[in-house]
């Protein structure tokens, strides 16, 4: 079982830390906790709508393809730390991350 301290770009959203299975994805993650998150292809890495900042954690997760770079490239604000939540899937174990939702907003999206 993970930790994830999610916290959020947007004004007016407190932080919350939250509990995932190992197996599964940080947007499967979000979204049995009730967290918004887009994801618009519905998690296949074929848009960039789940993109989330991995503050901490990397070691964590799947490492990053050429395909989810690639859609990163055309997510909002890319940063270093940037990942899409539907690749990010959890090895096998334990341990404690955090990631940063940006601003959804922005996005033109829907809920699945
Ligand atoms: S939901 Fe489309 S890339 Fe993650």
């Amino acid at each position: 079982m993970y930790k994830i301290k999610v916290s959020f770009e947007e004004a007016g959203h407190e932080p919350v830390e939250i509990e995932v299975e190992a197996g599964h994805s940080v947007l499967e993650g979000l979204i049995l906790n009730d967290i918004h998150l887009n994801h618009n292809c519905g998690g296949v890495c074929a848009c960039s709508t789940c993109h989330i900042y991995l503050e901490k954690g990397e070691d964590f997760v799947e490492e990053i393809s050429d395909k989810e770079e690639d859609f990163i490239d055309r997510a909002i604000n890319p940063r270093i730390e940037s990942r899409l939540a539907c690749q990010c899937v959890l090895h096998d174990g334990k341990g404690d991350l955090e990631v940063i939702v940006p601003d959804q907003s922005g996005i033109i999206g829907h809920e699945h």
